[in-house]
């Protein structure tokens, strides 16, 4: 019997996995999307777009698709689906392994203003900023309208598709981009819009990081979003490897059970 697994996706390390999954003989991985980017890296493996309708919208997918375990390899803000994949597998006893990847630590240098959610993040951009100046706002198309209340201030929002509908900015540039980024670029980003501070969520990674860096060189303020809590997986990885690892282990499991099961 095949061994089927579901990959909460929408991330750089979920492609990863993906296509590290690609040609492994026994797994039959499904990858699915939540379908909010207009232009998704389509991954190679079989893909499903758009919500599953819930937790018991979840449950009856893994169910109807006879799923042996979950990977929730979703970005670390996507708290909701998360949450759903964590419940659904504990009711329906499945596996569940989370691809958590680090989040990013201070460095010496770094003027970082940690706060717990985006309106704390405007809250704070308005108080360490003065009229006229531009914010970097690097924390996706649907957290704008957090930002609508800072008055007079440039807002320069780098996201992977533009904004719908528009914020409510009188003032802002849009860059449409999906990384990776390089130290050089964000430098030059900085300078060229002359940000006086940024604003992120603690994601993580390698793609995204640059622009810490840059900000540090710049002397300019960090404002940036703790990651929410998230409910406890069966199993955590920190790397894309170290889940297909666990997944083939599983699957030998797996397989010796069925050929003990056929010799006896
Ligand atoms: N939040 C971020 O900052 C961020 C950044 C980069 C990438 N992403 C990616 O963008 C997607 C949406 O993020 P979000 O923060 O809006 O999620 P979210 O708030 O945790 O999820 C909201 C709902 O969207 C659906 N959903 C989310 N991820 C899904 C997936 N991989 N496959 C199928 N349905 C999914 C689920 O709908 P149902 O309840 O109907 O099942 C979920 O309840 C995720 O795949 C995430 O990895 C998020």
């Amino acid at each position: 019997m095949p061994f089927r697994i579901l990959i909460l996706g929408g991330t750089r390390d979920a492609m990863t996995l993906a296509e590290q999954l690609l040609d492994q003989p026994g797994l039959e991985p499904t990858y699915s999307l939540a379908g909010r980017t207009r232009r998704p890296l389509p991954p190679a493996l079989p893909t499903r777009r758009g919500g599953f309708g819930g937790i018991e919208g979840l449950k009856q997918w893994l169910t109807d698709h006879d799923i042996a375990a979950v990977v929730d390899a979703t970005h670390p803000f996507a708290a909701e689906m998360s949450h759903n994949a964590a419940v659904a597998c504990r009711e329906l006893d499945l596996p569940l392994g989370r691809l958590d990847r680090a989040p990013w630590e201070a460095q010496p240098g770094d003027n970082w203003h940690p706060v717990a959610d985006l309106h704390e993040a405007a809250h704070k951009a308005t108080e360490l900023t003065a009229p006229g100046d531009t914010l970097w706002l690097t924390t996706g198309r649907t957290s704008l309208p957090a930002f609508e209340g800072i008055p007079d201030r440039h807002l320069l929002v780098r996201c992977v598709d533009p904004p719908d509908p528009e914020p409510a900015f009188p003032d802002w540039t849009l860059i449409e981009d999906r990384g990776p980024y390089s130290l050089d670029g964000e430098r030059r980003l900085i300078t060229d819009h002359n940000v006086a501070a940024l604003i992120t969520k603690n994601s993580g990674g390698q793609a995204a990081r640059p622009k810490l860096d840059a900000a540090r060189e710049a002397g300019i303020p960090v404002i940036i979003i703790d990651r929410p809590p998230l409910p406890p997986a069966t199993h955590t990885f920190q790397s894309p490897e170290a889940v297909r690892d666990w997944l083939s282990q599983a699957l030998s499991v797996v397989e010796a059970y069925q050929e003990g099961a056929g010799e006896s």
